[in-house]
């Protein structure tokens, strides 16, 4: 039997290649549009769709979907509605662990970059305006003895706070906002007694950098909206590296502009690739186009995660790494 594999960008040969050794691999020469995606998904041409995030696959897509399984390019899936999927015995996969590194990585890169004025520094140094070295030029804020706190604590916000308590940082966190749930020591692991578990507020209220590292549900959209903007400090900085839509985008425009805040580096964006009205004109972000995982070893890894789901899902298996284990009819 031979499986067939559609996959909607081009992933790392890694990948490709054990696809290509298990059955026929389609990569499509340019991203689909919904329509385009549903009729592919319908033609039964296809075991399994190896996903990319800006693949919507909603209950409209799922509703005619003849596949086995989704196997999506990325840790997180909010691109894919998982109940609908499961509802109609399609597993759903993912990439977890290989890319936490690399996106603490970012985290850190636009802590400090945003800290230190990185991109107008870089920028004044450009355009020949660096007239040598003054007592007031491009004054950031400091890292070492500043709080951080985390929004989150599963394994990218450990890697950040792993990161953070090296800068000297003092690392504060809620595990599941806004929902309050306490740690045990046992699963602070290594970090018990060197990070504090505090309500969601007190971490708004205390933290000099408030990082982000949830999930995007229903419970985290607009998890950091007006009013949690106006609980910061007025010196803050904050860093998103999970999902756009977690910030209301549109009221951070304005905390930046009116000093609610002081700054914001970001890696995702709520309608990504698109931008926030004003927020490419402020001086006071750091803004990346979503390369967390974005170095060559970790997306060769990913592809390999995404090809063995892709290949256990083709021959009816449970993937190494589902989403929906209960979608595998018994
Ligand atoms: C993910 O994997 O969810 C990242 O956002 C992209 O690698």
């Amino acid at each position: 039997m031979t499986f067939r594999f559609l996959v909607t960008d081009s992933i790392p040969d890694s990948g490709l290649q054990m696809m290509r050794d298990a059955g026929e691999v389609t990569v499509l020469p340019t991203a689909p549009n919904p329509a385009e995606l549903r009729a592919l998904c319908a033609s039964g041409d296809y075991d399994v769709l190896l996903s990319q995030l800006a693949d919507t696959v909603d209950g409209e897509l799922l509703a005619t979907a003849k596949l086995r399984g989704i196997s999506n390019y990325a840790v997180g899936f909010n691109n894919i509605d998982v109940a609908v999927a499961t509802a109609k015995g399609i597993l759903v996969s993912n990439t977890p662990g290989v890319l936490t590194d690399a996106t603490a990585d970012i985290a850190l890169l636009l802590l400090l970059g945003t800290a230190r004025r990185v991109v107008e520094a870089d920028a004044l140094v450009r355009s020949g305006g660096f007239e040598g070295w003054k007592p007031q030029l491009m004054i950031g804020s400091d890292v070492a003895g500043q709080v951080l706190g985390l929004a989150g604590f599963g394994r990218i916000a450990r890697a950040t706070a792993r990161r953070a308590l090296g800068f000297g940082m003092d690392v504060v966190f809620s595990p599941r906002p806004p929902a309050e749930r306490m740690v045990s020591d046992e699963e602070l692991g290594e970090f018990a007694g060197k990070v504090r578990q505090l309500p969601w507020q007190d971490v708004v209220a205390q933290a000099d950098f408030l990082s982000l590292h949830v999930p995007l549900t229903e419970d985290t959209r607009h998890l950091v909206d007006a009013s949690v903007l106006a609980a910061m400090k007025p010196g803050a900085i904050l860093i998103n590296t999970a999902r756009g839509p977690v910030v209301d985008e549109a009221a951070l425009v304005t905390a930046l502009r009116e000093g609610i805040i002081a700054g914001a580096g970001l890696d995702v964006f709520e309608n990504e690739p698109a931008l926030a009205p004003g927020l490419a004109e402020l001086p006071n972000t750091v803004l990346l186009p979503h390369v967390g995982s974005a170095t060559g070893p970790v997306r060769s890894k990913m592809a390999v995660l995404a090809a063995a789901n892709a290949i256990a899902m083709a021959k009816g298996q449970l993937p190494p790494h589902p989403v929906n284990p209960e979608a595998l009819p018994a």
